[in-house]
């Protein structure tokens, strides 16, 4: 008797594996989020994510550079912003000078053809660490919806490709779209982050933005009314279809490894791109094993990256893009 059907002969050695592999990975996968500070001369380590940095605008051009000779093509921008422009209407995010949109304009005068896509939230800007305007313990949905949309604008005007709407109120994307066809940005893409949970896993990119909510009476001290309960999965379903009918080019799923059935459930009833965003817990958790010895760093990162991009995600926004791509270049 011998076994019928032998699955280790398409094992054997590597030049068979990689014929028969299902997915594989190329810096056209990725978009790198990048934060950006005031000053000149800037990088600065963030101490939750080691091996990741804060540049101001003169350092972020050679950064761009570098970037797009390593084939990565698409940026993902955060800004952070001094507590003394902060309030409850977010409205440095606005001003058409301020640092998102001075950022933008960096990066399109140092690589004209890098894609551009901005946060648009308001916590960055928010007195509060929110990402809405807060009233009596509350956060204001439509009221939000409107400053989104004018963000959404000036981003547009700055020469953003698209916006990414991280904020989860109901109807923003309606709101953006309009706003952004009234005043002729046609072509001003919307990448949604559509199903977006209320996760623990931002931690260090607060940290990196310095845009936790506060602790404070009648401010709510977490983003639970707003980003989804990790405990749902039809829910995420809901949301997205929602934010297509409503405009969005690109849906996302964010965190990403926990989520990954999520990911696979939108793929198979969506008609456009899937974004998954592996988020900056996810880099440290790394990081921090790596460290220690207890994980092999690269080998990890690539299973992660690749078990991301098999569980049906079109663009994988990451922390490691650059890392993953040197490795396989
Ligand atoms: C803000 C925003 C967050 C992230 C992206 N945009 C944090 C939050 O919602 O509190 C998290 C990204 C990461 O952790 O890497 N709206």
């Amino acid at each position: 008797m011998y076994p019928l059907r032998r699955n280790r002969r398409l094992r054997q050695n590597e030049a068979i594996r990689s014929l028969v592999r299902e997915t594989s990975i190329s810096p056209n996968d990725f978009l790198v989020p990048l934060f950006v500070v005031e000053g000149t001369a800037v990088k600065e380590e963030i101490a939750s994510m080691p091996g990741y940095y804060r540049y101001s605008l003169d350092l972020l051009k050679a950064e761009i550079k570098e970037l797009w000779s390593l084939g990565l093509k698409g940026v993902l921008l955060f800004v952070k912003v001094s507590d003394a422009l902060k309030d409850n209407k977010g409205t440095e995010a606005v001003n058409p000078d301020g640092l998102m949109q001075r950022a933008i304009k960096t990066i399109k005068d140092a690589c004209p053809q890098m894609l551009v896509m901005t946060d648009v939230a308001m916590d960055p800007y928010s007195s509060y660490g929110h990402d809405g305007v807060v009233s009596n313990g509350k956060i204001i949905n439509d009221d939000t919806n409107a400053i989104l949309a004018e963000m959404s604008l000036s981003h547009a005007k700055a020469g953003a490709d698209f916006v990414a709407p991280s904020d989860m109120m109901d109807g923003r994307i309606l709101a953006i779209r309009e706003l952004l066809e009234t005043e002729g940005f046609h072509d001003t893409g919307i990448m949604s982050y559509s199903a977006k949970y209320a996760s623990a896993f931002y931690g260090p990119f607060r940290d990196a933005l310095d845009s936790a909510p506060v602790n404070m009476k009648d401010v709510p001290k977490d983003k639970s009314t707003y980003q989804m309960d990790p405990a749902n999965r039809d829910e995420a379903i809901k949301e997205t279809l929602m934010d297509i009918e409503e405009g969005a080019d690109i849906v996302m799923v964010k965190p990403g490894l926990c989520y990954l059935d999520i990911v696979r459930d939108i793929r198979d009833v969506v008609d456009v791109p899937v974004a998954v965003y592996q988020v900056s817990g996810e880099y440290a958790m790394l990081k921090a094993a790596a460290e220690k010895g207890w994980l092999d760093h690269d080998t990890v990162m690539l299973e992660q990256i690749t078990s991301i991009k098999r569980a049906g995600a079109t663009i994988i926004a990451s922390y490691f893009a650059k890392d993953v791509v040197k490795l396989i270049s």
